[in-house]
C-alpha cells in the first residue's frame, strides 16, 4: 500500500544544460514506470528548465530546501512559493550536509516542514546519525530526537503527505551502505515514533525512504525489509544509467 519512492539527490552538481540533459534521458528511459515513484533534486538555478523537460512526464521535480517564508526581507532564500511556481512538487529539508554545513537545526527543521506541508509541497524530510553517535549506541535515541522535533506541532490532518529519508550520516558517500537489517531497525523505530505520535494507521502509511550510497546491486536486498519504502540517492543518481538501474531493479 506504500508506493516505493525513490528521489534523486543531484546536490552541488550540474550547471543548467547537464542537469537538462541528464532529465530528459531520464525521462525518456524511465517512461511508462508507474510502480515506482520518481523524483529528482537539480539546484535551484536549473529548477526551471529542468521543470520544462520534465513536463508530462511521471518524473515529479523537488527542490534540495526551502525557506519558510514566502517572501520578505530574507536575502538569498527560497521559499515555497517559488519553489511551487517554477514547478516543484517535493522538497528535500534537513539533509545531514545542511545540517552539518549550514548550522540546519531540529527547530528549523520543524518550520521548514511545517511550511512546506501548508504550501502543498511534499516534504523528504532528512534523519540520520553521525558515526560517533552510532558508535557509543546512541543511534535510536538521535532519530527520536530528530523526527520528534521535525514534527513538533504539526497535526494528525497535516501530516500525511511527508516522506522520511532516514540516511545514516556514516553512509553518505562513502560506499559503506548501511546493511538491510542495520537499516530496518532504524525504519522500524521511526514508524514506531510515528505510530507514538500520530497513530499506527497513519504510521503505517508514510513512506521511510533510506538513503547513503544506494546502488543499483544493493537496492534490491534493501527494498525486501519491511519498512522500507524507497531511497534518497545521491551520487548514483548523477548517471542516467546508475539511477534508472535503481528504479528498474525495484520496478
Ligand atoms: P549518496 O548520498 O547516495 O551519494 O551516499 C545520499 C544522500 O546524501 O542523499
Amino acid at each position: 500500500m506504500r508506493k516505493p519512492f525513490i528521489a534523486g539527490n543531484w546536490k552541488l552538481n550540474l550547471l543548467t544544460e547537464p542537469a537538462m540533459n541528464l532529465a530528459g534521458e531520464l525521462k525518456n528511459r524511465l517512461r511508462g514506470v508507474d510502480q515506482v515513484e520518481i523524483a529528482v533534486a537539480p539546484v535551484f538555478t536549473a529548477l526551471s528548465a529542468v521543470s520544462k523537460v520534465l513536463a508530462g512526464s511521471n518524473l515529479g521535480l523537488s527542490a534540495q530546501d526551502l525557506y519558510w517564508e514566502d517572501a520578505g526581507a530574507f536575502t538569498g532564500e527560497v521559499g515555497p512559493a517559488m519553489l511551487k511556481d517554477v514547478g516543484c512538487k517535493y522538497v528535500i529539508i534537513g539533509h545531514s550536509e545542511r545540517r552539518q554545513f549550514f548550522h540546519e537545526t531540529d527547530e528549523s527543521v520543524n518550520k521548514k516542514v511545517k511550511a512546506s506541508l501548508k504550501s502543498g509541497l511534499i516534504p523528504i524530510c532528512c534523519v540520520g546519525e553521525l558515526l560517533p553517535e552510532r558508535e557509543a549506541g546512541k543511534t535510536l535515541s538521535v532519530i527520536e530526537r530528530q523526527v520528534k522535533g521535525a514534527l513538533a506541532g504539526i497535526s494528525k490532518a497535516e501530516v500525511p503527505p511527508l516522506v522520511i529519508a532516514y540516511e545514516p550520516v556514516w553512509a553518505i558517500g562513502t560506499g559503506k551502505v548501511a546493511t538491510p537489517e542495520q537499516a530496518q531497525e532504524v525504519h522500524q523505530f521511526i514508524r514506531k515514533q510515528l505510530a507514538l505520535i500520530y497513530d499506527p494507521t497513519l504510521a503505517d502509511s508514510i513512506r521511510i525512504q533510506y538513503g547513503g550510497s544506494v546502488k543499483p546491486d544493493n537496492i534490491k536486498d534493501l527494498m525486501k525489509m519491511p519498512d522500507l519504502d524507497g531511497a534518497l540517492v545521491g551520487g548514483a543518481s548523477l548517471k542516467a544509467e546508475t539511477f534508472v538501474g535503481i528504479i528498474k531493479a525495484i520496478g
